[in-house]
């Protein structure tokens, strides 16, 4: 490759968002990135009839999308750079909903065929992992951002624990270096945002459920008329895994038990939502503290679409002061927890920067994927 630097185009389809980027990362040494574009089209208001990500609606909006986000990008990038001319195509290839990936792999691979580029096929997970690197240095519509200082090279914070909690996947991960995972245990049923969205949908406010639950809760005063008490499933069991969906059951068994008027009050509504939020975080947290204890770890990244929760962040802050052992904490910004590609775009360029050698020629999709498994 005649530049130094790289231009990397991301794409991102593995639920309802449809999202593109476009970077500029830096010669390797330097480690360095300039975003060009990044966008994202949220198919929230046509989910949330539904309550919940119907896969083939997904699809179609995702078809619809897609071309029109890429040449939206280009344009972008174009007034952005000086060089805007696509070197590398990152493409989301699982975990996540199978129609969708299939959207943005098929579109990877013509775009590759048609510019004789190369693609490198990104795990989900592993890029809500990488996006607790990023800072944003702006407020404009393109989130503008920089690694955050002292973490970019990745020195002195291995072994990793990472809680990925996304409305998908609930994953505890072992990191050992760049690249090596080791899933130390996941949820047996729901995900973490799954038991928040249809636990919201229960109470009527909504999708996605998880913010709607925050705003209730954090509305929670002294004196509510109600008390709600849910379990923290599997909280002392001997192992890393989580089961949401005993705590959705507890919450509707709850809720049918309850008068009309009181199903419906605004102090039901806010006590029920204060205690699935804390349910979730006791367990979450319970379970990552375990994890990094166990394995002496020096860093603890927290990722996905639930850590945008506020309640969540700053109580895992306040549990790690605690502790006797100084442990790094790392969260995404709250505009890089739900999904983007910019994520997709700065973890494939550090496939790139370490020279991470992928068949790029072989890009399937695997609606499985597991972070452990080779792509
Ligand atoms: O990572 P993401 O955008 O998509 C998946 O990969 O699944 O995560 C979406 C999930 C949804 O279940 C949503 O309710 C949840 O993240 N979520 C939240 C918050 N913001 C999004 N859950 C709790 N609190 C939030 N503030
Ligand atoms: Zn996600």
């Amino acid at each position: 490759m005649k530049n130094k630097n790289i231009i990397i185009l991301a794409i991102e389809t593995s639920c309802d968002d449809t999202c593109v980027a476009l970077i500029k990362g830096g010669e390797k040494k330097k480690l360095k990135i300039k975003v060009l574009s990044n966008l994202i089209s949220s198919q929230v208001k046509i989910h949330q009839k539904y309550g919940g990500v119907y896969p083939f609606l997904a699809k179609r909006e995702h078809q619809k999308n897609l071309p029109l986000l890429f040449e939206k990008a280009k344009k972008e990038a174009e007034s952005a750079s000086r060089r805007s001319k696509i070197d590398l195509i990152a493409v989301t290839v699982g975990p996540g909903l199978e129609p969708c990936l299939w959207v943005g792999v098929n579109f990877a691979k013509g775009l590759a065929k048609k510019l004789k580029l190369p693609i490198i096929p990104i795990n989900h997970i592993e890029s809500h992992i990488f996006a607790s690197l990023l800072m944003p240095t702006g407020s404009n519509s393109k989130f503008d951002c920089c690694f955050k200082p002292g973490f970019k090279h990745l020195n002195n914070m291995f072994p990793i624990v990472c809680l990925v909690v996304s409305g998908g996947h609930t994953q505890l991960i072992l990191m050992r270096e760049f690249g090596k995972y080791k899933i130390l245990g996941e949820t047996r049923d729901d995900a973490a945002g799954e038991c928040f969205d249809k636990i919201a949908r229960m109470l009527g406010l909504g999708y996605p459920g998880g913010p709607a639950i925050e705003i209730e809760a954090s509305k929670k005063v002294k004196g509510l008329k109600f008390k709600v008490t849910l379990p923290r499933p599997m909280i002392h069991q001997k192992n890393y895994d989580f089961s949401f969906s005993g705590l959705k059951t507890a919450a509707l068994y709850n809720y049918k038990k309850q008068k009309p008027n009181v199903k419906k009050s605004i102090d039901y509504i806010r006590a029920m939502s204060a205690e699935t939020q804390q349910a979730i975080i006791d367990v979450l947290i319970y379970k990552t503290i375990k994890a990094a204890k166990d394995h002496k770890v020096k860093t603890i990244i927290l990722g996905g679409g639930v850590a945008a929760n506020d309640e969540l962040r700053k109580q895992f802050k306040y549990k790690l002061k605690t502790l006797n052992h100084k442990v790094k904490f790392l969260v995404p910004s709250k505009i890089f927890c739900t999904d983007n590609a910019l994520m997709v775009a700065i973890t494939a360029y550090y496939h790139w920067v370490l020279g991470i050698k992928k068949d790029w020629k072989k890009i399937t999709v695997n609606a499985n994927l597991r972070i452990e498994n080779e792509i």
